[in-house]
């Protein structure tokens, strides 16, 4: 039995260590997002399957027999795909979906459908920070009038894609302190990031809670509907209970 960990997380680093020891054969996946991504203790394969019927054919050649799918909550391409061809194939498919974050009393949220929507809500001569990854960034190009600062993890290798931006760049861990230096340094007045969840993106809310930093935070995308042989778990340690149970 080989299982298959999509990953890209932080919570499917900690599964694939999880899994190292338990003697069960696993093979992670990562997109190749990252240039240098940490290394798994489990064999890795790396970059996209090249659509649909590749992805099929993979699963058959490496006799993949369940599909732990540990991936961002907005990656909803590859979820949605991989949830619907298990269903198809009757392969076991779990979800790792970590809940979402919801405000305390003095956080100052506010949620947002899609990120066009934030040029509504943020004045003229504002700094905003953008949490929200490469992939969106084209889609905030109606920001002009306003600072722009986008934090990547890699250097770019294209030009900001639109006027009035600017890359970050930075590599998580983050702490709260490190994110109110980078905030006060930079003169944020606004804050965009995805409605993520977990541990690893907290700490930049916490630190526009302590700041006083208006945030908006874009909704996730719906999450697969879940056939018979499909389920979903919140946490690392439901993930790993899945696969034992396997
Ligand atoms: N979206 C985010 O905000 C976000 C944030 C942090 C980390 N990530 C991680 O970055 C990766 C890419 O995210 P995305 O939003 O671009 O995904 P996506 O839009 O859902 O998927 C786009 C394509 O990327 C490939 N892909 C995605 N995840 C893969 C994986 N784990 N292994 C192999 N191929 C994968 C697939 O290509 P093929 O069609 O060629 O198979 C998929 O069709 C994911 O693994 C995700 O966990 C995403």
């Amino acid at each position: 039995m080989t299982v298959l960990l999509l990953a890209g997380t932080g919570e499917a680093k900690r599964i694939a260590w999880g899994l190292a020891d338990k003697g069960r054969r696993v093979v992670a996946s990562l997109a190749g997002a990252t240039r240098s991504p940490d290394p798994l203790p489990v064999p890795t394969r790396i970059g996209g399957f090249g659509g649909e019927d590749a992805f099929r054919e993979y699963l058959a050649a490496e006799g993949i027999s369940a599909v732990l799918d540990a991936t961002h909550p907005f990656a909803d391409q590859i979820t949605d795909r991989t949830a619907r061809v298990c269903a198809a194939l009757e392969i076991p498919y779990c979800q790792v979906l970590r809940p979402e974050w919801s405000a305390q009393d003095d956080d100052n949220w506010t949620a947002i459908a899609a990120p066009r929507d934030v040029a509504d809500l943020v004045p003229k001569g504002a700094v905003v920070f953008l949490g929200t990854g490469r992939q969106t960034l084209p889609e905030f190009a109606n920001l002009e009038g306003r600072r722009v600062l986008a934090r990547m993890i890699d250097p770019p290798t294209t030009p900001f894609p639109f006027e009035g931006g600017e890359f970050v760049i930075g590599r998580p861990p983050f702490d709260l302190k490190s994110e109110m230096r980078l905030f006060k340094a930079l003169g944020v007045t606004h804050l965009v990031v995805k409605n993520s969840g977990g541990t690893g993106g907290r700490p930049k809310l916490d630190a526009a809670r302590e700041m006083g930093l208006p945030v908006f935070l874009l909704d996730r995308p719906k999450a697969p509907e879940l056939s018979e042989t499909a389920t979903r778990v919140e946490t690392v340690q439901g993930a790993l209970a899945w696969v034992a149970a396997l």
